[in-house]
């Protein structure tokens, strides 16, 4: 596992994107991505979900063994889905069986709350990265994904929550849709590095979910993001030119022996 609080003290930037599959988790790696996370992300991405609140245990043990099939270099983290880490001794049952499927380490979401679930976590050995902020597992409770650290309460809470979290053994802590002067305060506040997704561009490192990058889901981009790509496009424009052709005869000739 690479040193990430070294590279924060270097000011080196850390990459992680997310993976559900084989084939995008060795293009990642073979890439350079520092981390790949099988995110929970999965449930809307992959599996067609409105949230994330759907995502099982089963499928999230089922794509982190095809990605690991796909991951040489970089740290492999899976999300432990929610209601699986509701108690200490679930959540490292929990964190076991993402070990036992190729993860290297396990993120949840939430801060203060469940330093007990992470003490338990780290000290069975198994390496920790949180997630405060906008909690995607917590949205229908939330009424919506919005930003936080908009009040001084909020902000204390979440520097609070970054400083238990690092005496808790992670090694780093995801800061989702954060305002950007709260995820500076808490980037320097914490000897961890911070790993933002649409948290401006003072944290340690930076997350996506990489359909979004990719633009693979283009129904939905969240704000924050400036897609690298169009896939989707290049897709629908395979699949025309591939009905096209089976339709006017010329596919056979392109056909895989
Ligand atoms: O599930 C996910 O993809 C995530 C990232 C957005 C951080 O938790």
């Amino acid at each position: 596992m690479k040193d990430f609080r070294e590279m924060k003290k270097r000011g080196e930037r850390i990459t992680a994107l997310t993976a559900y599959d084989y084939p995008t988790a060795r293009l990642l790696d073979e890439s350079g991505i520092d981390i790949i996370l099988v995110g929970d992300s999965l449930g809307m991405v992959v599996l067609g979900h409105e949230d994330t609140t759907k995502v099982t245990l089963e499928e999230m043990l089922h794509h982190t063994r095809a990605v690991a099939r796909g991951v040489k270099q970089a740290l492999l983290v899976a999300d432990m889905p929610i209601h699986t880490y509701d108690t200490p001794e679930q959540a490292v049952k929990t964190a076991k069986q993402l070990v036992g499927a190729g993860a290297q380490a396990v993120k949840l979401e939430g801060g203060a709350d469940h330093v007990k679930q992470i003490e338990a976590i780290t000290g069975a050995g198994i390496p920790f990265m949180a997630h405060i902020g906008m909690l995607p597992q917590s949205v229908r409770e939330e009424g919506g994904y919005k930003m936080k650290g908009m009040t001084q309460s909020e902000a204390e809470t979440l520097v609070a929550d970054a400083r238990a979290i690092e005496k808790a053994g992670a090694f780093s802590v995801v800061l989702e849709i954060v305002i950007a002067d709260i995820a500076k305060q808490i980037t320097s506040a914490i000897g961890i590095p911070t790993i933002g997704i649409g948290s401006g561009e003072h944290c340690d490192g930076q997350i996506l979910v990489t359909h979004d990058l990719i633009g693979l889901f283009p129904w939905f981009t969240p704000k924050f993001v400036s897609p690298e790509a169009r896939v989707a496009d290049e897709i629908r424009r395979a699949t025309r030119a591939f009905i096209d052709r089976t339709r006017n005869g010329s596919a056979l000739s392109n056909i895989r022996s």
